[in-house]
C-alpha cells in the first residue's frame, strides 16, 4: 500500500479528526508531507511532532515530547496517534499511545525494514533507561499496520543490513527453509517484498498464540536479543544499530549452542557466514569485560529469580529458551 492512501484507508476505523503523527527528522523529512497531505484530504485534522532521530533518544524525554504534542493537538480518546519511521519512532509513539489518557489508538507506518518486518507488529513499545534497554515498556498492539515498500529505496544500505539480522533470526528460531532460501540469496540483491512478507507470517505465528509472552513461545523471538541488548547498553545506544548487535549477539548464542553441545559448529557457521554476506557483524567489535556484560544480560526481561534464560538454537530453525547455563561457559564465549 502507499502512504499516500494512508487516510482514505484510516477513514473507516472510526477515529476522531484530531490526529498526531509522530515521526523524526529523517523519515519526516521524506515521507510526513505526502502523509499529512493524505490524512487531510480524508477529512482528518493532523497534527506532526517531530524527534530526533537515533537510539540515543529513545528515552523519556521523546515520550514527554509526544505528550505535549497531543494535548496541543487538541486529541481526544478516540483519536489515533500514528507512528511514521522506524523502530525508535514506533516503540516511542507506541508507548505514548498505550499511556496518553490511559491509551488511544495507534497506528504504525513502518518506513524501515527492521520495522517492517519485526519492531511495527506483534505490539511490544516502549524505551531505554540507562540502565538497560527496553526495560520501560508497556503491550499495544496496533489497530493497523500500513507498509509501503516503496520507502525502502531512501534507507541507507546500513540500515537495510540492519534488518536483515531480524529476518535471519526468524529462519534460524523457526523456518529452516526460508534460512536455505537466505543463504541462496545472500550477495544476490534480496527481494524484499518476499522477505517482508514471510517474515510478518512468522512473527504473526508466534505472537498470536503468545501475545503477552506469558506461554514460553513469543520467547524465542528475542534470539541473540540477551546479549545484543547488553551490547547496545554498554556501547551508549547509536554507535552499535539494533540489528548489529541482535547479529552478534545470535553468533554468541550459537557459540554457546556448540559449547554446551546442543548445536553442532556446521550449523552455527552457516549462521555466521550468511551474518557476514547479509553485512552484519558475527562478533562483537568492541571488547567489554565478560562479568560486566553479564551484569547487564541479568536485566535481562526473562531473568526469573535472578536466573537468566536464554534463547538457544538446537539447529538451523529451532530454538527453545535455556535457564541454568553456567555463568563460567557465558563467560568463556564472551
Ligand atoms: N517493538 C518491537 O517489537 C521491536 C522489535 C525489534 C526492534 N525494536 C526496536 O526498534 C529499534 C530499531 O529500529 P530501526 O532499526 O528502524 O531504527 P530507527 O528507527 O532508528 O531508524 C533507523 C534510521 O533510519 C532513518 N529512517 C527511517 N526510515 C527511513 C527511510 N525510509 N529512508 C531513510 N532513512 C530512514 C531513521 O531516521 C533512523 O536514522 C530499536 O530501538 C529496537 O529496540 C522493537
Amino acid at each position: 500500500m502507499k502512504l499516500a492512501e494512508t487516510g482514505r484507508f484510516l477513514k473507516n476505523f472510526g477515529f476522531s479528526r484530531n490526529t498526531l503523527v509522530v515521526t523524526d527528522k529523517n523519515a519526516g523529512r521524506l515521507y510526513a508531507g505526502t502523509v499529512l497531505k493524505s490524512l487531510r484530504r480524508a477529512g482528518f485534522n493532523p497534527s506532526a511532532v517531530t524527534l530526533e532521530p537515533g537510539e540515543k533518544h529513545k528515552n523519556i524525554s521523546s515520550v514527554a515530547k509526544i505528550y505535549g504534542s497531543a494535548v496541543k493537538a487538541g486529541l481526544d480518546r478516540k483519536s489515533a496517534i500514528i507512528a511514521l519511521g522506524g523502530g525508535v519512532v514506533g516503540d516511542l509513539a507506541g508507548f505514548a499511545a498505550a499511556t496518553f489518557m490511559r491509551g488511544v489508538p495507534f497506528v504504525q507506518l513502518p518506513t524501515t525494514l527492521l520495522a517492517m518486518v519485526d519492531s511495527s507488529v506483534g505490539g511490544k513499545t516502549g524505551f531505554d533507561l540507562k540502565e538497560g534497554k527496553n526495560l520501560a515498556g508497556a503491550f499495544c498492539q496496533p489497530k493497523a499496520v500500513l507498509i509501503d515498500l516503496s520507502t525502502l529505496k531512501t534507507l541507507p544500505a546500513r540500515h537495510v543490513a540492519n534488518g536483515m539480522a531480524e529476518v535471519i533470526k526468524y529462519g534460524v528460531i523457526m523456518d529452516a527453509e526460508f534460512f536455505d532460501y537466505l543463504e541462496k540469496k545472500a550477495g544476490e540483491g534480496w527481494d524484499l517484498e518476499k522477505i517482508v512478507f514471510r517474515s510478518l507470517e512468522l512473527k504473526a505465528s508466534v505472537v498470536e498464540k503468545d501475545e503477552f509472552e506469558e506461554k514460553g513461545l513469543r520467547e524465542i523471538l528475542n534470539f541473540g536479543h540477551t546479549f545484543g541488548h547488553a551490547c547496545e547498553t554498554l556501547s551508549g545506544y547509536g554507535p552499535v544499530l539494533h540489528g548489529e548487535a541482535v547479529a552478534a549477539g545470535m553468533a554468541a548464542a550459537a557459540g554457546l549452542s556448540v559449547k554446551l553441545g546442543r548445536m553442532t559448529a556446521g550449523e552455527s557457521a552457516r549462521l555466521k557466514n550468511l551474518l557476514k554476506k547479509a553485512g552484519l557483524p558475527a562478533e562483537f567489535k568492541k571488547k567489554f569485560k565478560p562479568s560486566e556484560i553479564l551484569k547487564v544480560m541479568l536485566r535481562d526481561k526473562k531473568t526469573r529469580n535472578g536466573r537468566l534464560r536464554l534463547v538457544l538454537p538446537s539447529r538451523i530453525g529451532k530454538a527453545e529458551v535455556v535457564s541454568g547455563v553456567p555463568e563460567k561457559i557465558i563467560r568463556e564465549v564472551l
